[in-house]
C-alpha cells in the first residue's frame, strides 16, 4: 500500500506505475496494490487532474478513489510505503502500529538509486514540472521495489 497525504497526487500515481510494471511482468495474480492518504481530505475523490495528465502522458492507467489509511491496513499489506517523512511519522502514530506495523513500513525512495533516504516531494502546490519529477522518482523507485519483492518472496 502506497501512502501520501491526500491520496490524489503521489500515492495513486505510485499505485498506477506499480500496477503497470506488475502487468508487464505478468505478476497480477501474485501481488495486490492499493494506495491511501494519511488525511481524510480527499476521500472518494478522483486523482488530481495534474496527476491524471502526467499518468496519461506515460500510458499509466489510474483507477482509484481517495481513501484514508486505516489501522487494519497495517495487517493486510506486507509493505506500507510512505512517500515522505511526514507520512512516515503519521503512519507510525496509527493505533496498533507497534504490534502490526513494525517491519512493514518503508520509504518509497529507499529504492531510488538517485535519492535514497529522501522524500517524494509533495507536488500539490507546485507546477506541472513537479509532477513529471515525481513520476520519474516513482518509476525508478517502483522498478527497484518490484525487483526487491520478487527476490524477497521468491516470486517467479
Ligand atoms: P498528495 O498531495 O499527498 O501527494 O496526494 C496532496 C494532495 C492534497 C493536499 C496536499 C497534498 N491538500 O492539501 O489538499
Amino acid at each position: 500500500m502506497f501512502v501520501c497525504l491526500g491520496n490524489i497526487c503521489r500515492s495513486p500515481l505510485a499505485e498506477g506505475v506499480f500496477k503497470k510494471l506488475i502487468i508487464e511482468r505478468n505478476l497480477q495474480n501474485e501481488i495486490a496494490v492499493d494506495s491511501a492518504g494519511t488525511s481524510n481530505w480527499h476521500v472518494g475523490d478522483l486523482p488530481d487532474p495534474r496527476t491524471e495528465e502526467i499518468a496519461s502522458q506515460h500510458d499509466v492507467q489510474l483507477d482509484h478513489r481517495g481513501q484514508q489509511i486505516h489501522p487494519e491496513d497495517l495487517q493486510t499489506f506486507d509493505y506500507i510505503v510512505a512517500m515522505d517523512i511526514s507520512n512516515y511519522n503519521n503512519i507510525r502514530a496509527l493505533e496498533g502500529f507497534g504490534e502490526n506495523g513494525q517491519g512493514r513500513l518503508i520509504m518509497m525512495r529507499d529504492f531510488d538509486e538517485l535519492g535514497k533516504e529522501k522524500d517524494v516531494p509533495d507536488p500539490y502546490y507546485g507546477g506541472a514540472n513537479g509532477f513529471e519529477n515525481v513520476y520519474k522518482m516513482l518509476l525508478r523507485s517502483c522498478t527497484n521495489f518490484l525487483d526487491h519483492i520478487v527476490k524477497e518472496h521468491n516470486i517467479m
